[in-house]
């Protein structure tokens, strides 16, 4: 970074051709906002893969700068809420996918959009949560608000070993659940035990084909993968359970029967990052930094320097990236 240019990932769309590369970029193109930061951190969410790699259209103009969350310090600000100086975390509000986002060493943003890093929590571990820790923090939330309690049947996390999944695991078991990690890569059993999971079971279990109901299992769960996953989940949902649905990793369609909300008052809780209004993100975000285990975000966080990324957008939307990837944008 220099007085004039700082580098960011830049995706280019248009006339047929689509480029996405690191590059230097004018500070005069930055996009206008209320609030300057100096990004840390970034991180790599399953929809930044989608992004920079096109396998989705995720991105709303270009040029993009993509990176859906970033924690950093402000530089400027306009707003009387923050001052040159404050730690920040920024997740959400269609930055990285409308508004220019965190894969790059700065960023502009609304007042209104930032969250002021929680006590107890570094840049770096605010981004080994990030996006999918916060969203599974609100899906945990999301089962409370709903009855879930520790000390009954056993909740289950699908794509366990993913970003989501991970901080899900870590979160319940932190909190007195009895977890088990649904996942397809066997070989991540004792990285999901050591975050707190008491079971590890097979995600073709939960994803064939099956009777409209099923023995009751489990008192919850957090979904990230969708499709016949969650189809799975819901026939196996135990009386007055619930689930929170919040990612479709394997798949958007959903193909069920009424028979779990109508004969077991199962509940199908939506889960939405995005437009969270700002009380509840910092509520969600003061507990993070309370309840969730430091050493468990470490456990669970690679840290990858920019150049690194663009590969690791693509490894992601395989399904080959475990835990939560921290991009460190000055590295
Ligand atoms: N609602 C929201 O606001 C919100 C916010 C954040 C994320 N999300 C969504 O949540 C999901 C997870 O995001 P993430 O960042 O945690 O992604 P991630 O790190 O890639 O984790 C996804 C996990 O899903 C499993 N998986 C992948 N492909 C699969 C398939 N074809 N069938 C079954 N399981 C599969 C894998 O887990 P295993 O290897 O353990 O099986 C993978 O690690 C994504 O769909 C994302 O878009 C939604």
């Amino acid at each position: 970074m220099s007085d004039q240019t700082f580098r960011a990932l830049v995706v280019e769309e248009g006339g047929g051709s689509r480029s996405a590369a690191i590059r230097d970029v004018p500070m005069a193109e930055l996009p206008a906002g209320e609030v300057l930061v100096r990004v840390a951190y970034s991180t790599l969410n399953y929809k930044d893969g989608l992004a920079v790699t096109g396998k989705a259209k995720i991105l709303r103009g270009s040029p993009m700068v993509p990176g859906i969350d970033y924690a950093g310090t402000v530089v400027e600000s306009a707003s009387p809420d923050y001052a040159p100086g404050d730690e920040v975390i920024l997740t959400g509000w269609g930055v990285g996918e409308r508004h220019w986002g965190g894969f790059s060493q700065l960023a502009r943003a609304k007042a209104g959009w930032l969250v002021p890093l929680p006590a107890g929590l570094s840049l770096r571990q605010a981004m080994g949560v990030g996006t999918a820790g916060f969203t599974a923090m609100l899906c945990v939330q999301a089962l409370e608000r709903h009855g879930l309690r520790p000390g009954g049947r056993d909740v289950v996390v699908t794509g366990a070993a993913g970003g989501v999944g991970s901080v899900a695991v870590a979160l319940l078991s932190a909190a007195g659940y009895q977890v088990v990690a649904s996942t397809g890569r066997p070989q991540e059993a004792d990285y999901l035990r050591a975050l707190g999971a008491h079971e590890i079971i097979d995600r073709a279990a939960l994803a064939g084909p099956g009777k409209p109901l099923e023995s009751e299992r489990w008192a919850g769960a957090v979904d990230t993968v969708g499709g016949t996953t969650l189809a799975g989940l819901l026939r196996s949902t135990a009386y007055g359970g619930a689930v929170a649905a919040c990612g479709n990793a394997g798949g958007f369609e959903l193909s069920t029967t009424v028979l779990p909300f109508i004969l077991r008052g199962v509940a199908l809780l939506g889960v939405e990052s995005v437009m969270v209004p700002l009380p509840e993100r910092r509520a969600a975000w003061e507990r993070i930094a309370r309840d969730l285990p430091l050493g468990l975000i470490d456990r669970m966080t690679e840290v990858i320097p920019f150049d690194a990324l663009p590969a690791a957008c693509e490894a992601i939307t395989n399904g080959q990236v475990r835990g939560r990837t921290v991009v460190d944008v000055n590295a």
